[in-house]
């Protein structure tokens, strides 16, 4: 058996069990690539699939010089929720063109008859639209449009052995019939052989694999496309917040068995867009094209001389008085005509109410956000400044700068420095469009050197300034993570601006600052600097340095940092601060510890005489071993040693803790957070929070907040500590990694008096509000039958974080309320538009929802303190909204479907100790 033989019958085998295997099955979405494959050689599989074959062609043989080949040809695109099958359903929405198709050539190269200059002519284009009673099975209703009136010129294509190279067209051509033209000419580029090659197309420029599966059948599957046209695109840096697109896209052609030229041509694709965190929530793109021969006639069409097909073309060009166009099959899409378009202007009227400072934190919030922002995506400078300008919107104005920071356009950007006065007293504004804009997803250098002059200028008022420094630094961040931007020079421009500016800080709270920027600009070589503070004698720039460093991704920390990180840990003549050593403990107790180092951190444990850090220690210790299969076999081997197990060790009774609680589990996301409450005689130090995201890929904090106090030994009751401290209070947050400076409740006994007697905080007061862009994905997916689908993701998230302390010196207790609330809106947009028909599929996913953290605390004789996290009741909502129309008439399809999926709220059990005291406090009442 010659070997190609041998090919064929393997194919032919493997067919057979294809076809078996994608009829029996009704598979999940994962096996879609072998069930498009398999349902298209089944397709043809009646006609060849037990016959064996002796030889094969080497070639198709070239079209005929003075005949005329008649083909018809329909294409087809639905939208859809993801489906398991490529089949149309009675929830799609789309469309149909069908038409005839004339191919005949009209140059030969005189010495290859393989070249040829084929003219591609189309008549009486018709288009079909899926209507909602139309009749089985695909429900295509024919409808008149402006694919009716267009003038159809000729398209005239370079083929060569199969291969396509240059198209030409006349001048004026309508484009959306243009790409129509270049997706029937594809059809025509194939090979009669098994080869991979790299072809350009209309799917753009892809890896194909064509197999022969006998004489006269083709197969073709294309890979990993990439557009030859510029269009936009961009994505989120981080994989959790990312959109999944998977494509597939396969042609089988079917050849006269007697002239071999082609008799059929059938291309199938699908396009799934879905949410990486969300797996269920998506959209299909699913298209087909069918090209079938009907005939050929002889025609006595002017043919056309040339050496080349330069000449040839040029011959053309003079027969028709005008000058081709050089193009190549891949398609420039279609403008984009709005879809019950509104201004601006109008659009933010609309959203007004919703876009009020009190509606932060709801889900219709989330969703203006998501709304506006692609409608400011499209606007330039004046009309967005105009919007910003307007007095009508002077109580939004916030959140419209939230949305045009989000927008990160130059237009959006210069129309809100435009309106914005950096130089005024008022700084309430341009801080929140600063902090804004630390969440960009695809920052531009242009944008990082002008908040960085901003920061070089300096700012009298100190938060407008530290939020400035702040921002610059994680925007360079996230620059720094897109693969093209790892080695500019703008990275290390703005670590050095920082670290100079760090070395030279003789203030304590100058240090505070420009640590906080490094653990805003997250890269590693400030990895020592930071070591340098932690290891410093001043206290809270130790901690803050520390703090830093545990919000390092895991890889930044070497084994020379974790050195120093044990040496920070384990200094007993000069004891480092607690939070400090805990902080350094954790980082040492995530990197593969050894059994030493375990074993060392509960010798510690045992012979100190820190209960609060101790306990500190064990929770975390138990939590990571909980987590982590190595740490949980190394703890086990420790503590079969009787000296730890015992006790002293192990019956820690102080009120820190330290632990892990799931949020949210499902198969493609799990979130958990993570707690460390210290406590310092027998009051609150710090609390820090961090809400984990996780999916198979990737782990992401979505945010993080923290308490911190000091000097309130006047609430401690017996063995309250002075920790020398001035009374402060406040909160931190960070959103994505993104550190936001902290805010200060109160930096004095007097401001805290102050606050006590006048009852200020005692009312629910907002400390951060605002929203801000999660996932943020664009791209434009050529199909093969010439037509564009735009993909689009958008998430947005609305917070309203806000607190409440009440404080009676007469009743010697104190309650405080910190509610964390936030509205999440994820929006997917699939849409294949073109001048005469335009179809989109929109799927929303979101929830709301608030984690309240409650704690109440009595000085009375002995002090307890009982801190509670309730999650109130939620609900998650999916809508799916589907349309086709058609432009110039007034035919309109909406398709909507809404669910709700309700989601008990829990109250989350602390440690032990804390419950008992709850317990305790509250049955006094
Ligand atoms: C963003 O797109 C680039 C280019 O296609 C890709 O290499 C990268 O993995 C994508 N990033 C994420 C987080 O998906
Ligand atoms: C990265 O740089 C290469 C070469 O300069 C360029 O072709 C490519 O488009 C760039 N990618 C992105 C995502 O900007
Ligand atoms: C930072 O990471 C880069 C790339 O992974 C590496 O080449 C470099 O040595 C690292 N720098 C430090 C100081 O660890
Ligand atoms: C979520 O957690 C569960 C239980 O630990 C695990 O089985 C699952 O694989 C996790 N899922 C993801 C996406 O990480």
């Amino acid at each position: 058996m010659r070997p190609a033989m041998l090919v064929g019958t393997l194919t032919t085998l493997l067919l057979m069990v294809h076809c078996r295997v994608s009829t029996a099955l009704t598979v999940g979405v994962g096996g879609l690539g072998w069930v498009l494959w398999g349902a298209l050689q089944c397709a043809l599989a009646p006609a060849h699939a037990f016959v064996l074959l002796s030889s094969y062609p080497a070639y198709s043989r070239q079209f005929e010089v003075g005949t005329l080949y008649m083909y018809g040809y329909e294409t087809s695109v639905l939208l859809n929720e993801p489906q398991p099958l490529p089949v149309s359903t009675a929830k799609d929405v789309g469309f149909r063109v069908e038409l005839a198709a004339e191919v005949t050539p009209v140059w030969q190269h005189p010495t290859n008859s393989h070249e040829q200059l084929l003219q591609l002519t189309i008549v009486t284009p018709k288009l079909s639209v899926k209507a909602r009673q139309g009749p089985s099975p695909e429900g295509f209703v024919q409808k008149n449009s402006r694919l009716e009136s267009y003038n159809l010129h000729p398209l005239f294509f370079h083929w060569d052995n199969g291969n396509i190279g240059n198209v030409y067209h006349i001048e004026g051509s309508e484009l959306s019939v243009l790409n129509v033209m270049k997706g029937i000419s594809s059809l025509f580029q194939h090979q009669v052989k098994n080869v991979e090659q790299t072809e350009v197309d209309t799917s753009g420029r892809c890896e194909v694999t064509y197999k022969l599966v006998d004489s006269t059948h083709i197969t073709k599957l294309k890979k990993n496309c990439k557009n030859v046209t510029p269009v936009t695109f961009f994505n989120q840096t981080n994989k959790v917040l990312g959109a999944d697109v998977s494509s597939q896209a396969t042609t089988t052609f079917v050849l006269n068995s007697d002239d071999k030229i082609l008799k059929k041509a059938t291309s199938m694709e699908t396009h799934f867009l879905r949410v990486e965190a969300r797996k269920q929530a998506g959209a299909e793109v699913m298209s087909k094209q069918i090209l079938q021969y009907k005939g050929n006639k002889k025609v006595t069409t002017p043919k056309y001389t040339g050496k080349n097909v330069a000449e040839a073309v040029n011959s053309v060009a003079s027969k028709f008085r005008k000058p081709l166009i050089t193009d190549q099959l891949a398609t420039t899409p279609d403008p984009k005509e709005c879809i019950a378009c509104r201004t601006l202007k109008d659009l933010v009227a609309n959203f007004r109410t919703t876009l009020s400072g009190k509606s932060l934190g709801t889900q219709s919030s989330a969703i203006a956000f998501t709304r506006l922002l692609r409608k400011v995506r499209e606007c330039d400078q004046p009309t967005v400044q105009a919007v910003l300008k307007d007095k009508k919107n002077a109580r939004i104005l916030p959140q419209l700068l939230d949305i045009a920071a989000a927008a990160q356009t130059v237009a959006a950007h210069k129309a809100a420095m435009a309106v914005l006065n950096f130089g005024g007293e008022q700084t309430t504004l341009p801080e929140r469009y600063i902090i804004s804009l630390s969440l960009a997803t695809h920052p531009s250098v242009a944008l990082i050197q002008d908040v960085m002059k901003l920061v070089k200028k300096g700012h009298k008022n100190e938060n407008l300034y530290e939020t400035m420094m702040l921002t610059a630094a994680s925007l360079t961040h996230t620059f720094s993570k897109s693969p093209n931007n790892t080695n500019h020079k703008i990275i290390s421009g703005v670590k050095k601006f920082i670290s100079e500016k760090l070395v030279a800080c003789e203030s304590e709270e100058c240090k505070l600052l420009y640590i906080r920027a490094l653990k805003n600009l997250r890269i590693n070589d400030t990895v020592e600097l930071l070591l340098d503070c932690a290891e410093g004698q001043a206290r809270k720039p130790a901690i803050y340095a520390t703090r830093a460093l545990q919000t390092f991704p895991d890889s930044y920390i070497t084994t020379e940092a974790l050195k120093r990180l044990e040496k920070i840990f384990l200094d007993l003549k000069r004891p480092h601060d607690s939070s400090v050593r805990a902080m350094a403990a954790d980082i040492l107790l995530r990197h593969q510890p050894g059994e030493e180092l375990v074993a060392t951190i509960l010798q510690v444990m045992r012979s100190q005489n820190t209960k609060e850090l101790n306990t500190l220690l064990l929770g975390r210790l138990q939590d990571l071993a909980d987590k982590d299969p190595h740490t949980k076999k190394v703890l086990m081997s420790v503590l079969q040693e009787p000296e730890y197990n015992n006790y002293h060790v192990l019956g820690q009774s102080g009120l820190s803790s330290a632990f892990s609680r799931p949020l949210v589990q499902d198969k493609n996301i799990n979130a958990s957070f993570s707690n460390m409450v210290e406590i310092h005689g027998g009051l609150l130090k710090r609390t820090t929070v961090d809400v984990f995201v996780d999916t198979q890929e990737d782990q992401m904090r979505l945010l993080s907040f923290g308490i911190f106090a000091g000097g309130l030994s006047m609430f401690g009751g017996e063995d309250a500590v002075d920790d020398g401290e001035e009374s402060n209070a406040g909160i931190e947050i960070s959103l994505l990694d993104t550190q936001l400076r902290p805010y200060v409740f109160f930096n004095s006994q007097g401001e805290l008096m102050g606050h006590v007697w006048s009852g200020t905080g005692s009312e629910r007061t907002t400390a951060l509000q605002g929203s801000l862009l999660l996932q943020d994905h664009i791209q434009v997916v050529p199909l093969q039958n010439g037509l564009n689908a735009e993909l689009l993701l958008n998430g947005a998230i609305s917070y309203d974080f806000a607190g409440q302390i009440q404080v009676s010196l007469w009743n010697r207790n104190a309650h405080s309320l910190v509610e964390v609330g936030a509205a999440l809106v994820i929006q997917g947009v699939a849409r294949v538009d073109n001048s005469f028909v335009q179809t989109l599929i929109e799927f929303n996913t979101g929830t709301q929802a608030q984690l309240n953290f409650i704690s109440d605390l009595e000085f009375y004789d002995e002090v307890m303190m009982c801190l509670q996290m309730v999650q109130p009741d939620i609900e998650v909502i999916n809508n799916v909204r589907k349309l086709e129309r058609i432009p110039g008439s007034n035919y309109m399809l909406k398709k909507y479907k809404r669910k709700l999926t309700p989601v008990p709220g829990k109250t989350y059990v602390m440690n032990k100790k804390n419950t008992e005291l709850c317990s305790k406090m509250f049955s006094k009442k």
